[in-house]
């Protein structure tokens, strides 16, 4: 499993997408555990009946631990212990953030250690040198906002439902990238390996930048109403807004995979559905012979097959979870060590 080409089958995936939450423009944590708690045991049948087995072929239960929504947690952990326990199998707990890491092998046998990891989600960015599955270092994050984050927020500026990263990657495409340059986040020329800011990522201070761009681009004497600006203006701030954070982005992977020595860098999180952020990167890594690898959307955003995938390896290796598991709202990813100074 931990072999240079990943051989594990995803036999069926159910994906349900809470809408409810685009009429709030944010997740709700009250109304996603309930929606959580009403949508478990059909989506879990059907996710059974589509693999065309029993529940008796069931091996072993994974499920999401940390970090997120402490209620929605709860709602899965309680299902999957009383799942594990009919059935006689074990319990694994699966931390998020590894479980995106993991994402991309499912489909690209490829994409497995060691390679660079950018996790890009709605609540995370990471930089991971993945030296093998478990071994995993930490070479920057976000100081402020996650990337898809901040794709939400300047959604919301433009008048975009929620979420609004994918709504933002296709008004970009018609933009005018000259029209709008916003600072690219956090790189400067003269940023050296040591910098405390080599390989982090800060997101808040380009979205105050949009708010401005908005104000300014409605039409004389409309400024200040809640109206989203011309459409024109909006594609093209769209562009501008998505092509500071892509070369931040892209940057810094490479920084990443050029001072570790990697010849992969894996894609993991919701934002890696942006295709241009997907071709950037491989316009920047392949004159360098680095291969990118991001998941199909299906398995960039939240998904249970990445789950189920984590859970393997941890089953591989013995680390079943006990039945009083907990649910964690915040909890370092197993086998992640801070630091910069990465082993060749
Ligand atoms: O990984 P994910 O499904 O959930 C979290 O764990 O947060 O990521 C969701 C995030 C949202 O912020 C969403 O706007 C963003 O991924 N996203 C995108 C795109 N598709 C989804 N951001 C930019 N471009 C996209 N095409
Ligand atoms: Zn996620």
């Amino acid at each position: 499993m931990d072999g240079t080409a990943d051989e594990s089958t995803l036999r069926s995936l159910i994906i349900l997408s809470q809408d409810a939450h685009t009429v709030y423009g944010g997740v709700v944590p009250e109304i996603a555990s309930r929606m959580h708690l009403a949508s478990l045991v059909p989506v879990v049948d059907r996710a059974i009946e589509g693999a065309g087995i029993d529940r008796s072929a069931i091996d072993a239960v994974a499920v999401t631990v940390a970090p997120g929504l402490v209620g929605a947690l709860l709602v899965g952990v309680s299902y999957a212990k009383a799942l594990a326990f009919a059935i006689g199998r074990p319990l694994i707990a699966v931390h998020h953030l590894e479980a995106h890491l993991f994402a991309t092998s499912i489909e690209h046998p490829q994409a497995v250690p060691p390679f660079t990891g950018l996790l890009v989600s709605g609540g995370h960015t990471m930089l991971i040198d993945v030296r093998a599955w478990g071994d995993y270092t930490l070479l920057g994050a976000t100081r402020d906002d996650a990337a898809g984050e901040a794709f939400d927020k300047v959604a919301k500026l433009l008048g975009l439902p929620y979420p609004g990263g994918r709504h933002v990657e296709t008004l970009a495409r018609q933009g005018n990238p000259s029209r709008f340059h916003f600072s690219r986040p956090m790189l400067r020329s003269n940023q050296e390996p040591d910098s405390p800011d080599y390989f982090d990522f800060s997101f808040s201070g380009i979205k105050t930048a949009v708010m401005n761009a908005v104000r300014t681009s409605l039409p004389a004497g409309a400024a200040g109403n809640a109206e989203p600006p011309a459409d024109s203006a909006r594609a093209d701030i769209a562009r501008g807004f998505q092509d500071a954070v892509i070369d931040t982005l892209v940057e810094k992977t490479m920084r990443g995979a050029m001072i570790s020595q990697r010849q992969r860098i894996v894609l993991g999180g919701g934002v890696a559905c942006n295709q241009a952020l997907v071709g950037a990167m491989r316009d920047r890594a392949s004159s360098r012979g680095i291969d990118v690898f991001a998941p199909t959307p299906r398995l960039a955003t939240d998904n249970a097959a990445m789950i189920a995938r984590t859970g393997l390896f941890h089953l591989a290796h013995g680390r079943t979870a006990p039945l009083d598991q907990n649910a964690y709202a915040t909890q370092q990813m197993p086998g992640l060590r801070n630091g910069r100074t990465v082993e060749r």
